[in-house]
């Protein structure tokens, strides 16, 4: 049975993959995170029984940690997760986010040359162990902004406005560059706006859940109208492991989904099903460097796999909005001291 090693799989997307592996694919899988305040080992507990699941705290940008792990668990594939991904944090601290996604990424990538490769110590040695692979899971973001019109392909201008796009910028060329000069068998993929279950509440779709819940104004930055590319979590975990499975070394391939929605048709939308008055959006100063629009062509990857997505935006988001209404607890514990007090500075 191969073993996948999913970092940072304690947060939003990662535990979302991580339940779909356990549920379709027969493997193995290694959860290492920092759990940093992102991370959340709730998300995990219905799996933490599971033989084939082990967790594992530990930092990417930790050579030691990470090898250990690789050894220890014989690890087949990685699938980066891990990473700073809040762009309003890394407005406020840019530095963390060279760390984690800048830097972490490279360790990775040097571990895995090393622990993968035939000949570790020669660096012209381009042969692997059979099968392994690098999967690092990257954004639209790098692409920068678009206007009313086109999409973003695969070979479109990297062209990052904000630290956190730049330093995922930084990650995925990273991964470019131990490819094309170590033949590290890697893929990258670039996905745009995910929601779904387990997200924390200072994205868009989770922070109105939460205000509208407790009553509280609604944040919009700026006239509202900058458009997202949403796509339901789920299908980005289906395409994730189409990717693994079938995607071809070197390639870089987008994901996304079918809609695209303005800010405030997103907030106008789910305040509708919580049955709460749009008189709480409150609109505030915009985000600097805020991008317009993003909209994914994922015509190479639909091509060379077949897939698409499964879900609409209208029944993601409505269940969506039922898990988080089912689960007020870990939205609560979610929402915990180090939030309010990031709340109080970001909006008030
Ligand atoms: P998240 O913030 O919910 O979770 C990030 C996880 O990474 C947390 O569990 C955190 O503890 C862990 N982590 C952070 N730094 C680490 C480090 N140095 N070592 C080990 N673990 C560390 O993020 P998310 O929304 O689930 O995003 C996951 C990945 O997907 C990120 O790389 C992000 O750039 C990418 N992505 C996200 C979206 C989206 O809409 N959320 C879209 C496209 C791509
Ligand atoms: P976000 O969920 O932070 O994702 P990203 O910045 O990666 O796209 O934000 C989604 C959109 O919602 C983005 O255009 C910024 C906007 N937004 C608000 O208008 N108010 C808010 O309080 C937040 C967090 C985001």
């Amino acid at each position: 049975m191969r073993t996948v090693m999913v970092t940072g799989g304690c947060g939003f997307i990662g535990s979302n993959f991580i339940h779909y592996l356990l549920k379709n694919c027969d493997v193995k899988v290694v959860n290492f995170d920092a759990l940093t305040y992102a991370g959340n080992l709730e998300n995990l507990r219905d799996v933490e029984q599971d033989k084939r699941y082990a967790f594992i705290k530990g930092d990417i940008a930790d050579a030691a940690q990470v090898s250990g792990a690789l050894e220890r668990f014989e690890v087949d594939s990685i699938v980066n997760f891990a990473a700073e991904t809040h762009v309003d944090r890394s407005i406020l601290t840019p530095d963390a986010f060279m760390s984690a996604n800048v830097m972490g990424t490279q360790r990775l990538l040097e571990c895995a040359r090393v622990y993968w490769s035939l000949a570790p110590g020669d660096k012209n040695c381009r042969d692997y162990r059979p099968g392994v692979r690098y999967i690092q899971v990257s954004t639209d973001e790098v692409y920068g902004s678009l206007g009313m019109e086109g999409k973003f392909c695969e070979d479109s201008p990297i062209a990052p406005n904000s630290p956190y796009a730049a330093s995922k910028a930084g990650g995925d060329l990273f991964v470019r560059a131990y490819c094309e000069t170590f033949g590290l068998p890697a893929v990258v993929t670039r996905c745009s706006n995910n929601f779904g279950p387990y997200q924390f509440p200072e994205k868009l779709i989770p922070l109105i859940i939460y205000n509208a819940l407790h009553h509280r104004e609604i944040p919009v930055y700026g006239d509202g109208r900058q458009v997202r590319n949403w796509l339901y979590v789920e299908d980005h975990c289906s395409a994730l492991c189409r990717v693994m499975r079938e995607g071809t070394i070197g390639e870089v391939y987008n994901i996304g989904g079918d809609t695209e929605e303005s800010n405030l048709n997103v907030v106008r939308t789910v305040l509708r099903m919580l049955d709460r008055p749009e008189s709480l959006i409150r609109f505030v100063a915009d985000r600097p460097g805020h991008d317009r629009r993003y909209a994914m062509d994922y015509t190479k990857l639909r091509g060379h796999t077949g897939w698409s997505p499964l879900y609409s935006f209208e029944k993601g988001l409505e269940r969506t909005v039922q898990w988080y209404l089912a689960n007020e607890r870990w939205l609560e514990t979610a929402a915990d001291q180090e939030f309010q007090t990031y709340c109080k500075m970001m909006y008030t």
